[in-house]
């Protein structure tokens, strides 16, 4: 099937770092299918020759097997072509959609990897030029808004353009493999539905902790902030992903539907909960890999006064018959101890205890391990060494554990998120994308988080590079009796 895939914002960082890596990926594994043109969309003075030339100093840097042989790179870099394009010029669509109808390929995939404030100007322009034909495809990176106003403008100008079923608003994160385990194991397996439930699991804790800080990317960082940059995304989604309805079918929109009945039923923020369940923190100086690390305050880009946090933690409930009652508790920060995310499901304790356990309060979990190891482990109680070692004493358990490591099953060398959602687009599967009211109403939700923030309130709490972030956190859930998954 031939495809173009345009690629606005063809020299900028997301291409450099994200998307030419998994676009090499996919044409090395045979996955990209054949007869596709890759189109970078730039203001840059290049041509096709040294656009390829640019894209061969990036696969330059990279070491050891992933790196392209001269020959590979060379059959690769015949798929790169470049068009120079200033994007509020009208002229520069209609010579981009001029040399696209000489082609008439069967799928036209606009990748819009630029800053979102070209957003609206790029859509109208597109239509004008006649590019949105139906073999059109739009994808949209993230942050698409600052709030919800801003994210219902985008849409809307979005889709006066493009039907829903043209629009790929891109979550990385539901490309990784390990999320899309999480479906499978839900949703693939009987065994656990009876379980996922208010009267057998305790609480969810979804963490996502970054060791790496705000990297070149302070300016940008510092007017978005951790709830932004991953709540209202990343994290929500794994949230809907652990606590949705089974959907009717493997459909996008039978997901999509599910995914947003959780964000509808998200608990309301009430001015009590927003001070005592929502905890914001930013990094200080510290040590990250072993080596001396500048606080926030100290990173290129980031205004030397700013409260923008680099942590959130907060507490939440999905009011349905499912959940009601049960605490979700939601946690990502930079800088923290460790790369590190996961997902626990804490089970209640046995209704009537008979045994004894060491640990006061052991139940059984499930820790679904989502970074940098893909797996899952559960947590059981079993006979353990003391009755053996005291015949004749009370039957004392001990915690034991069952690990399984996907990468170790599967190989680490699955295809990565970009690969994925990219492969996805040209094939025009939408069930990996974010569908736009589901992105709305996760921005209702976060919304009365920001407007509490705005309107002040002391609340940023320092915490040092290279730990868990604020105690206040700890603190926090421990108010319900339970404890991060590091504290355990
Ligand atoms: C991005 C955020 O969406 O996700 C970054 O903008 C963050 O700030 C990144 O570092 C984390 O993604 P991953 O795949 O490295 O966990």
């Amino acid at each position: 099937m031939s495809f173009d895939l345009v690629l606005f914002g063809g020299t900028g960082d997301l291409a450099w770092r994200k998307l030419m890596p998994a676009l090499f990926q996919s044409f090395r594994h045979g996955t990209l299918p054949e007869g596709g043109r890759i189109i970078g969309v730039a203001r840059d003075d290049l041509d096709d020759a040294r656009y390829r030339a640019l894209i061969q100093s990036r696969f330059d840097q990279v070491e050891g097997a992933k790196r392209p042989s001269a020959e590979e790179f060379a059959r690769f870099a015949a798929l790169l072509h470049f068009v120079r394009m200033d994007l509020s010029q009208p002229a520069a669509y209609a010579r981009l959609a001029e040399s696209l109808r000489q082609r008439d390929a069967a799928t036209v995939v606009l990748y819009l990897a630029t800053a979102p404030a070209l957003f609206t100007t790029v859509c109208e322009q597109l239509a004008a030029a006649g590019l949105n034909t139906p073999r059109t495809r739009i994808v949209l990176e993230k942050p698409l808004g600052h709030d919800m106003a801003s994210n219902r403008a985008i849409n809307t100008t979005v889709l006066q353009t493009f039907s829903e079923g043209q629009v790929f608003r891109i979550d990385h994160y539901l490309g990784k493999p390990s999320v899309q385990n999480l479906f499978a194991l839900r949703f693939g397996n009987a065994l656990f539905e009876p379980v996922w439930r208010r009267e057998l699991i305790a609480n969810i804790q979804i963490s996502i902790a970054e060791e790496l800080g705000v990297e070149k990317r302070g300016a940008f960082y510092d007017s978005t902030g951790a709830l932004r940059d991953m709540v209202q995304n990343h994290a929500l989604q794994l949230l809907c992903a652990i606590g949705m309805e089974p959907p009717i079918s493997a459909h996008a929109d039978a997901i999509r539907d599910e995914k947003l009945k959780v964000l509808r039923s998200l608990k309301r923020w009430t001015p009590e909960t927003l001070s005592q369940h929502v905890i914001r923190g930013q990094y200080a100086a510290g040590r990250a890999g072993g080596a001396a690390v500048p606080g926030y305050l100290g990173e290129p880009g980031v205004n030397p006064q700013s409260t923008t946090e680099t942590f959130v933690a907060l507490r939440t409930e999905i009011e349905n018959w499912r959940w009601a009652g049960v605490p979700f508790y939601i946690r990502t920060g930079k800088r923290l101890a460790g790369r590190d995310a996961h997902i626990v499901v804490n089970f209640r304790p046995t209704p009537h205890p008979i045994f004894r356990t060491p640990l006061a309060g052991a139940t059984n979990r499930m820790v679904i391990n989502l970074q940098p190891r893909d797996g899952l482990t559960l947590h059981l109680l079993a006979e353990g060494q003391q009755s053996r070692t005291s015949p004749g004493a009370a039957q004392t358990l001990a915690p034991v554990q069952l690990d399984l490591d996907f990468d170790r099953r599967f190989g680490s060398e699955r295809v990565g998120a970009y690969e994925r959602l990219l492969l996805d687009v040209i094939a025009g599967r939408l069930n990996l994308f974010v569908r736009s009211d589901e992105q709305e109403e996760a921005w209702r939700w976060v919304e009365p988080i920001l407007d509490a923030w705005h309107a002040g309130g002391d609340g940023l709490r320092p915490y040092p590079a290279g730990t868990w972030g604020p105690s206040a956190a700890s603190a926090m859930i421990a108010r319900d009796g339970s404890c991060w998954l590091e504290e355990s």
